[in-house]
């Protein structure tokens, strides 16, 4: 359109008289009057109309040197001639130039307008400053000034972030950029360009890379790129101006836009030129830059695709050029790349399949990705030494690089693979650490391992197996330990525990990770900062972890304290201050492994200097305690008092235990003696001495409650005893003490932390004296009950507080009095009994009157203390008090208030209470009340739900409501209708809370197993049956952590949590054991029992009925399912006691299940059932023969349940009906065998086999004999081996081959066996151990009379449960998390290979034109494809492609723009782009047709007509033209006679005719085949 313009302005301009210079003054003068108005949007189109006008007019004039160039143009230019008109023309573009453009590029800001005019007035203008160089090469030198002048103004605003909107007092770097490239293009047809412009190219050159790291990624690409390689390719100092590139991209490397990237793809063509030649011989090779290929490789693995992309692309041009090239590259061994001709073609497959893996990590789906994986072993093999002092192939950095690559891949199969890798890299054959790759395995590899879902165990692995990569982890360190070298080894461990603690890790990551390092071998490496970074960890992010993970996390990092702590590095205090952040009843306590290890290791041999030396300890502790007691006048108990005592207390018992450990003499622990010596003469004259400071005897004392708690648990070792005697030696003083203390020190609030160290104290005193302290703890709760009993009426504050103080105290003492029974203690039991006589218990400790100044939720803190000590000490009462002492229905009152309340701690102590008052009150009060109170209780459980003693306020909950005065109340009172209520409730809680439901199933356990209550469980049969079927679906996560427990429990003393902490477990299943084992007490000869047990079975099946009904859920492992599993397993463990009047119902209820249900393992336990009815009941064994007849014609299961049936009877029935049996079944089974319903055929023909060898081990012969032609059947079936594996299968499945139903009539089989065998999930596979955890009578044989515990035959034992998967239906994958991992053994077999050329991938404009002038050949003379007949357009786009990558020469279509349709791009994918399209109407097609003739084509028509060849026959010349036909219509026939051949494809099928891409692809192949032939002969 443009170029048509021009013409006709051109036309015009040559036969008008028009007088071009002056119009052109006149536009020039208009635009300028409009400039001075103001630049205003409104006038850009009018611009816009003149600037194109002026474009056009100076295009056309011709003058000075211009005109010379143009001189053989016949065209007159203009219509005045001579120099006069020169000089007019001149000044036109002078003035253009002047007042034209530099105005309005001046006003111009693309990059703040978003309006479109702005750029197309952008283009128009800098168009025009080109025209004017063009006339006037002057012009160039000023525009050049114009731009510098403004860029320079743009860098020196350096708080500007250039391209972006900015303030239009400076110049718009766009509109600079826009000039250059418009004044760039003209530089070209200027001869001898000036030195000085060339010297302003550079300086402009020079300019934009200084700005280029804050321009946008986008301004760069468009326009700044291009500019910089027009004026490199004109440069005169081309090797300076490429070196400001390449620094200007290393000063990029750090921005995360990959700008680096864009730039490196940008310069291409003169970084890594195609030829392999640099421009110059000292020009800059980046390849030879390990700086550039550290670049690289992190683009490799950037987590942004086009920064990947972008550098996938550098990758394969290098590798293309090296390859087609053949060069050495990189001689020196320190490069990261190299190349030699030498091994060209085995480095060419290294790459390849480096190139093949990265390309491919670029997909989604992990079954393209999946094929590929297998050549990293490739990789990892070129990347090992070969012994022969070759360089090895690849730098090991490139495995990183593939590496963390697929560490963020979207696929979690990708980020395992990748995970399970690199752990099992052997280090010793792969140079990883000598390379310099230790940094990255101990950061960034180490950071890739924090994704939880890594450590699933493999979903085949059976319970108890660590996730693969745990183990994985171990050896990986270990490698790691035994590879490195000494310095290295340190380095590696310290920055690996550094950067641990750098980061928020998971627990489960963190647990392995540190279970891998404490694993290594023992030598010092760490050093005290690292120390101090594990502290963080252990102060941090573990603080809120269940605590068994951090237990072991804890223990794991005193594992690897204790092996690579280096003594030499790490200061004492440094040690002390993170060896007792170890939480004592989590991890390290005194006797077990872990404090061993550690006392161990302090015993370790050092350096006699070194303050790590036993005596060195010693000294340090005792310096430490001194420095700990020393307190000044002003001084006051505080909290960091307890930190810096506990620190010294655990640090003094280690020393002690270590110096126990080396020394012979035990009694010589000196530092504990000394530090006990100091505190107890410290204490023994608190009293004496007027001027000791108090904080000095509380600091004494707390240090011994810490010695005590430290020295824990074990009560007859040394030190006990000699911190016990020590205590002794002071117990009066301190009583003494804290009796001063508690009335005169205690005054304010502040104070209440050294209240609760005098309550400790007492405490101490009562566990570690005994007895002995009772005179002295006589005198204090004489004086407690004296306070409390004085019944004050308006307290001071002061007064309030003592009576708080004795109330603690009294609750302490009473708390440890109710554990204890022994008399001696009668008498202290007695004086806090009789203080309920006066003292009036309350609900609410209320605030002094007129005290203002204390806060609501200060007071609350005192106000839930005091009520929780008030009611320990009521606790005491109602154990041991008399019951005139106090009015119990009082009590009741008070307690619900104070429950009403709702204090967390409170709660659980008043439920206590109320258990032993309902127990009391329950005759006296009416059942409303009852019924009110247990209702307060129950809202209390509720709004506990997200507090911290949540469980123990369940559990006291439970205690208090489920005892068994309340259970045994008649069924009829609404108090056991609440029960059952709350019980409901509660499993509908707990389906979401795992261990709810258990403390109810084990409490009514308990309470019910009684022989006098088994009874009223018939009041809570739905309980019951709820709670069978009790067991939700667990989630993935939750899953993990169950396995991760199991696992690690099998770890025994390894994991260090395990001797002080039990993993989390699914409690589900203790819920059922609970209730079965209740159930199996049961007795078979109480008819009331037997009537119980009907009962529930009849509870069960209604309950199965309604699932079924209501679900239509059949995938297996479903919810539903596993409770119909479950219910059907309580009916067949109870189907002993079925009564005579139910069995029938039972029989016919069985059957009709075995109708519906579809699920085998449900299925196999009716069919258990029916088998134990007929061996009880003779009535019903006539009945299978008549059901055979029933089921003939129906295709379900049931037939199959029925054959089942069948050989399982036999040889339990009596000996007598045995011949009877076997001789009516053969037969009758016989004809099944050839049923047309695959599964009942298999079943008989398994079913008639097992009959067969069921009568030769009976002795049957007369049977055998009977049907010896069945001997011929098996031996036929026995060659149709099809068929026999399947029968094979299932002879060999448990059920057909191990079961017996009477044998195995056990716990076992029936809550382990069976579920496992028959692919019910896991998590219902009861295993017996957990009947005996529950209760240990369960070991004996008699335990139950229904049933025993366990198989006594295990030849179960081999039998594999894989089998029965393939009889049952199909489990359901768990199809993300635990999904099968990537098969790395698999050789490298044949994969898709799509790797896309480099030359394809990103086409800046230079690779455009190499790709449209040099790279892709098109063959002139080939094959031509005319599609104009053709209609749809996907049609079009396939033919496209199929043309494209056939070598096509000419692609014609009838309409041009069919290209730009999504349905073509969807197909044609880019054919479009690399083949040379065509344009024919339909309607020029016949003169099209005879142009080709005429140029020596053969036109061939591609279509079925009388005349057609077959294309058997057919060879095609060279030059062919393929006319494709119409969908529809084909060829029209006038088309078809001006042709020189149709040809066909020959055809078998029904249909008419082939789709016209399928017939095209066919013949262009045919073609392509053809020419490949004859180009080989
Ligand atoms: C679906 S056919 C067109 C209708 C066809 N002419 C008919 O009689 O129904 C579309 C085009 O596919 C091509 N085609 C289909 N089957 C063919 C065959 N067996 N041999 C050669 N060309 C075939 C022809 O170019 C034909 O014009």
């Amino acid at each position: 359109m443009a170029t048509k313009g021009k013409l006709k302005l051109e036309a015009i301009l040559q036969h008008s008289q028009l007088d071009i210079a002056g119009t052109s003054t006149s536009l020039i003068s208009a635009i300028d009057e409009i400039l001075k108005t103001g630049f205003k949007p409104e006038d850009f189109e009018l611009f816009n109309d003149r600037i194109t006008i002026l474009n056009e007019i100076i295009g056309y004039i011709g003058y000075g040197s211009d005109a010379e160039k143009i001189g053989d143009s016949e065209t007159p230019r203009g219509s005045v001639n001579g120099l006069e008109c020169d000089k007019k023309f001149e000044s036109v573009v002078c003035e253009t130039f002047q007042k034209v453009c530099i105005p309005v590029l001046n006003n111009l800001y693309p990059t703040q307008s978003s309006d479109g005019n702005v750029l197309i007035l952008l283009g128009g203008t800098a168009q025009l400053v080109a025209s004017c160089i063009r006339k006037n090469v002057d012009i160039l030198t000023d525009v050049m000034d114009f731009v510098i002048g403004n860029i320079e103004i743009l860098i020196q605003d350096v708080s500007l972030s250039y391209g972006l909107p900015h303030d239009k007092s400076t110049p718009d770097i766009c509109t600079q950029l826009e000039i250059l490239r418009h004044v760039l293009n003209v530089i070209p047809s200027i001869d001898c360009l000036d030195m000085s412009v060339l010297g302003k190219l550079s300086s402009v050159f020079e300019k934009l890379t200084s700005i280029l790291k804050n321009l946008s990624n986008e301004i760069i690409g468009t326009s700044c790129v291009p500019v910089l390689i027009k004026i490199l390719n004109v440069s005169v100092n081309y090797d300076e101006l490429m070196m400001l590139v390449w620094n200007c991209m290393i000063d990029c490397t750090q921005e995360s836009d990959g700008k680096v990237y864009l730039l490196l793809c940008g310069f291409a063509n003169h970084f890594f030129p195609v030829s392999g030649q640099l421009r110059n011989t000292s020009s800059l090779d980046v390849r030879k830059d390990n700086q550039f290929w550290e670049i690289l490789q992190s683009g490799l693995y950037s987590k942004d695709s086009l920064s990947r992309k972008r550098s996938l692309y550098l990758l394969k041009r290098i590798v293309d050029i090296c390859e087609s090239n053949n060069e050495d590259v990189n001689e020196d061994v320190n490069t990261v790349f190299w190349w030699t001709k030498k091994k060209c073609s085995i480095l060419s497959k290294v790459w390849e399949d480096f190139l093949l893996l990265a390309e491919v990590l670029e997909e989604k789906q992990v079954h393209v990705i999946k094929p590929l994986l297998p050549r990293m072993k490739n990789l990892l093999k070129a990347s090992c030494n070969t012994g022969d002092n070759e360089r090895p192939l690849l730098h090991t950095s490139w495995l990183k690089t593939v590496l963390l690559r697929s560490t963020h891949h979207e696929s979690l199969q990708i980020i395992r693979w990748s995970a399970e890798t690199v752990l099992t890299i052997d280090l010793n054959e792969c140079p990883m650490i000598q390379q310099g790759l230790d940094q990255y395995l101990a950061g960034e590899m180490l950071y890739s391992l924090r994704e939880a879902k890594l450590y699933i165990k493999e979903p085949t692995a059976p319970t108890g197996t660590l996730p693969v990569i745990a183990d994985k982890l171990v050896q990986f360190f270990s490698t790691c330990w035994h590879t490195l070298p000494e310095d290295k080894k340190v380095s590696f461990f310290n920055l690996t525990l550094r950067n641990i603690a750098a980061r928020d890790w998971g627990h489960i990551p963190l647990l392995f990770i540190c279970r891998g390092i404490s694993m290594v071998p023992q030598s010092p490496c760490i050093d005290s900062e690292t120390v101090l970074c594990l502290r963080k960890v252990l102060t941090g992010f573990l603080i809120t972890m269940d605590t068994y993970f951090r237990g072991a996390i804890q223990g794991y990092i005193v594992q690897i304290l204790i092996k690579l702590t280096d003594k030499s590095k790490v200061s004492l205090d440094d040690f002390m201050q993170i060896v007792s952040l170890i939480k004592q009843e989590e991890s390290l306590q005194r006797g077990t492994t872990l404090w061993s290890q550690c006392i161990k290791w302090l015993t370790e041999e050092v350096d006699d200097a070194s303050d790590w030396t036993l005596d060195g300890i010693s000294h340090f502790v005792e310096t430490s305690v001194e420095k700990y007691l020393q307190t000044s006048i002003d001084s006051k108990y505080s909290l960091t008092d307890g930190t810096t005592a506990g620190n010294i207390a655990r640090l003094l018992l280690l020393v002690t235990d270590a110096s126990l450990a080396t020394k012979k003499d035990n009694s010589n622990c000196t530092t504990l003696s000394k530090t006990l010596e100091t505190l107890v003469s410290l204490l023994n004259s608190i009293n004496s001495h007027a001027y000791m400071s108090c904080h000095k005897a509380d600091k004494a004392l707390l240090m011994l409650i810490l010695l005590v708690k430290e020295a824990g648990p074990c009560d007859n070792d040394n030190v006990t005893r000699e911190i016990n005697s020590s205590i002794e030696k002071c117990m009066s003083e301190i009583t003494v003490y804290i009796g001063r203390q508690m009335y005169e020190h205690i005054t304010n609030m502040e104070d209440l932390g050294v209240l609760q160290l005098y309550v400790d104290g007492i405490d101490m005193l009562m566990k570690c004296v005994g007895t002995k302290c009772i005179p002295y703890i006589i005198s204090l709760v004489d004086r407690c009950v004296h306070t409390l009993s004085q019944g004050l009426e308006r307290p001071t504050m002061r007064e309030k507080l003592h009576e708080l103080t004795s109330v603690c105290i009294l609750g302490k003492i009473s708390s440890i009095l109710v554990l204890e029974d022994d008399t001696i203690y009668t008498d202290i039991r007695n004086k806090i009994c009789v203080l309920l006589k006066t003292w009036k218990v309350v609900s609410n400790f209320s605030k002094p009157v007129g005290e203002q100044s204390l806060s609501h939720q200060e007071w609350g803190r005192v106000t839930s203390l005091f009520l929780e000590q008030e009611w320990q000490v009521i606790l005491l009462v109602l154990q041991y008090g008399h019951k005139d002492m106090y009015d119990i229905q009082e009590l009741l009152n008070v307690a619900e208030d104070t429950l009403s309340v709702g204090l967390e701690q409170t709660t659980v102590i008043v439920l206590k209470c109320l258990k032993l008052i309902i127990n009391l009150v329950k005759d006296s009060v009416t059942e409303e009340r009852l019924l009110s109170v247990l209702s307060t209780c129950w809202s209390c459980l509720q709004e506990s739900r997200r507090l911290l003693a949540y469980w123990d306020v369940l559990e006291a909950f439970i205690q208090a409501v489920y005892q068994c005065c309340l259970l045994e109340m008649d069924e009829s009172s609404p108090v056991v209708k609440k029960l059952v209520e709350f019980a409901n409730d509660l499993i509908e809680i707990g389906t979401d809370k795992n261990g709810v439901v258990n403390v109810l199933s084990t409490q009514l356990y308990r309470t019910l197993s009684q022989p006098n209550m088994l009874l009223h469980l018939n009041k809570y049969i739905t309980v019951i049956v709820n709670l069978c079927k009790f067991g939700g679906l667990v989630r993935r996560g939750v899953r993990q952590v169950y396995d991760i427990c199991a696992a690690l429990e099998q770890d025994g003393k390894a994991c260090p949590a395990n001797e002080l902490l039990k993993g989390i477990q699914n409690e589900d299943i203790k819920v059922r054991v609970a209730v079965i084992s209740l159930l199996c007490s049961l007795k078979l000869d109480v008819p009331d029992h037997r009537n119980l047990a009907t009962n529930v079975i009849e509870t069960c099946l209604q309950v199965y009925c309604d699932i079924a009904k209501t679900s239509t859920n059949r995938f297996a492992n479903s919810m539903v399912h596993r409770e119909r599993h479950r219910l059907i397993q309580t009916v067949l463990l109870l189907q002993g006691f079925v009564t005579d009047e139910y069995v029938n119902t039972l029989w016919n209820m069985a059957w009709s299940s075995l109708e519906f249900e579809t699920q085998p393992s449900v299925r196999h336990m009716l069919e258990w059932l029916i088998l134990w009815l007929m061996k009880r009941f003779q009535q019903f064994r006539p009945q299978l023969w008549i059901l055979f007849e029933k089921y003939r014609d129906s295709k379900n299961l049931t037939l199959c349940s029925l054959l089942c049936i069948v050989i399982h009877l036999g040889p339990h029935l009596p000996q007598h009906e045995q011949k009877e049996y076997f001789k009516t079944a053969m037969p009758y089974i016989l004809p099944w065998c050839m049923a047309h319903h695959f599964q009942t055929r298999i079943y008989s023909q398994a079913v008639l086999a097992k009959l067969w060898d069921q009568c030769r081990l009976l002795g049957l012969d007369d049977i055998l004999k009977e049907n010896a032609i069945l001997q011929s059947i098996f031996d036929f079936t026995q060659q149709n081996k099809n068929s026999t594996k399947n029968v094979k299968k299932l002879l060999d499945s448990f059920v057909f081959k191990y079961l017996d139903f009477e044998r195995d009539f056990t716990i076992e089989t029936l809550y382990k066996i069976m579920p496992q065998m028959t692919a019910l999930s896991e998590e219902d596979w009861i295993n017996p151990d957990a009947f005996i955890e529950l209760d240990c009578s369960w070991s004996k044989d008699t335990a139950s009379d229904v049933i025993g515990l366990r198989n006594t035959s295990r030849s179960f034992e081999d039998c594999d449960p894989g089998l029965w998967k393939y009889i049952g239906l199909k489990v359901p994958e768990d199809n993300d998390a635990a999904d099968d991992t990537v098969n790395d053994d698999n050789d490298v077999g044949d994969v898709q290979k799509k790797i896309m050329p480099w030359r394809q991938m990103m086409l800046d404009e230079e690779t455009i034109q190499e790709v449209d002038h040099g790279v892709k050949q098109v063959n002139n003379h080939g094959l031509v494809v005319v599609t104009s007949l053709i209609n749809k357009v996907p049609n079009l786009g396939g033919l496209c492609r199929t043309s494209e990558i056939f070598g096509v020469s000419e692609y014609v279509m009838s309409k041009l723009g069919n290209v730009d349709d999504k349905a073509f791009q969807g197909l044609s994918v880019t054919a479009h782009k690399w083949i040379p399209i065509t344009e024919v109407p339909e309607a020029k097609l016949s003169d099209y047709l005879e142009q080709k003739r005429f140029e020596g084509y053969t036109l061939v028509g591609v279509e079925q007509t009388a005349n057609s060849v077959s294309l058997t026959d057919y060879t095609f010349p060279q030059k062919t033209l393929l006319l494709l036909g119409n969908e529809k219509e084909g060829i029209p026939v006038d088309l078809i006679s001006s042709l020189d051949v149709c040809v066909e494809i020959p055809q078998q099928g029904v249909i008419r005719s082939l789709n016209v891409h399928v017939s095209g692809a066919i013949l262009i192949w045919e073609y392509r085949r053809q020419q490949l032939m004859k180009a080989l002969t």
